[in-house]
């Protein structure tokens, strides 16, 4: 992987789809909001390209907010960082009280979270079982989550957030190995998993325990709620003419992204054969992406990380009285 150092703090992320982020920017693109700044990859194109533009950006990992700090450095007063979440989102829309003309939200984990083992997201080397993306305010690690659950929770929690077709029989296995042993490390997780899943189901080029770790890291950071506080806290305050990309690297956000933004575009739900509408509810704007824009063979090979990726794009109207 390749460390993007530009200075200071190293922070190994590679930013994906980023032609067509900055393709989907509005022309007049004066203040952006990146809600996931990470390593500032997308955002540093963004203010390349614009020269005028104000950034806004915020992570709820602090050492992200940490590394961006210093690669941004050279912009000076065009950048304000923010250490805080989706979900606190709306009180700092309040505070900074701006029109955004481009909002962006590349949403799951960062490569740098991915690579340090201490951070327990990864099954490939030996780490806590933590997986919080802000070890500052989150309290719940993974390791707690495994030891406290029961069986049926364990279940449902890799059935429904890690689509994990072995979910029944992981779970068994997680809490009888807790009853000798307690399970500490992302690799004796990766492992015991791995022994679970029979041989002839591994599939080739994918670690077997890769829906436990998505659906473990979904449940710590309550991914899909935040995602879902995102999309409430900017479709009440979105302005005309803003865009909002998303980009999503698993079907349960990608699913959700679509949904929302059908909903904002075609609100009513009145029956088909009523000769008007009664429900009152206005389209928010449109979706700009009738199919998710996805990374092709030359990024995907450059950046194997980019092959999951989806974005979607939307863009506000103003509210009208008729
Ligand atoms: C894929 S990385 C973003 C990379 C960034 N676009 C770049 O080019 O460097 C995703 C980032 O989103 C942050 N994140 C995930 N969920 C979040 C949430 N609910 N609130 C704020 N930040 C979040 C993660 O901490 C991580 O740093």
């Amino acid at each position: 992987m390749t460390g993007i150092q530009d200075k200071g703090t190293i922070f190994r992320h590679i930013p994906v789809l980023v032609d067509e982020v900055l393709r989907y920017a509005p022309e007049s693109c004066e203040t952006v909001l990146d809600c996931t700044i990470g390593g500032a990859g997308h955002s540093i194109c963004l203010l390349d390209k614009f020269p005028q533009m104000r950034l806004y950006g915020m992570d709820r990992d602090l050492m992200a907010i940490q590394a961006s700090k210093e690669k941004l450095l050279d912009h000076g007063d065009r950048v304000e960082l923010q250490h805080s979440s989706f979900s606190e989102l709306e009180s700092w829309l309040m505070l900074w009280n701006q029109n955004f003309d481009y909002i962006l939200a590349d949403i799951g984990v960062s490569s740098e979270q991915l690579a340090r083992p201490e951070r327990g997201f990864s099954f490939l080397e030996e780490g806590p079982l933590d997986m919080r993306m802000d070890v500052e305010r989150q309290t719940l690690t993974a390791q707690e989550l495994l030891a406290q659950s029961s069986e049926k929770e364990l279940r449902n929690i890799l059935k429904t957030w890690g689509e994990e077709p072995w979910a029944a029989k992981i779970a068994k296995t997680l809490v009888s190995e807790r009853k000798r042993n307690s399970l500490k490390t992302t690799t004796q997780l990766a492992e015991l998993v791995s022994r679970t899943i029979p041989r002839r189901f591994h599939k080739k080029g994918f670690h077997p325990a890769t829906k436990t770790f998505q659906a473990l890291r979904i449940v710590i950071n309550r991914e899909l709620d935040e995602l879902e506080q995102l999309l409430r806290s900017l479709s009440k305050s979105m302005q005309n003419g803003s865009r909002l990309a998303v980009i999503s690297f698993h079907s349960l956000e990608d699913r959700l992204v679509k949904q929302t933004f059908r909903n904002w575009s075609h609100p009513c739900h009145c029956p088909p054969d009523l000769p008007y509408c009664i429900c009152g509810l206005k389209p928010l704007g449109k979706v700009l992406t009738k199919r998710p824009c996805t990374a092709g063979n030359d990024e995907i090979h450059s950046n194997p990380r980019s092959r999951s990726a989806r974005l979607r794009v939307f863009e506000f109207e103003g509210q009208t009285d008729d």
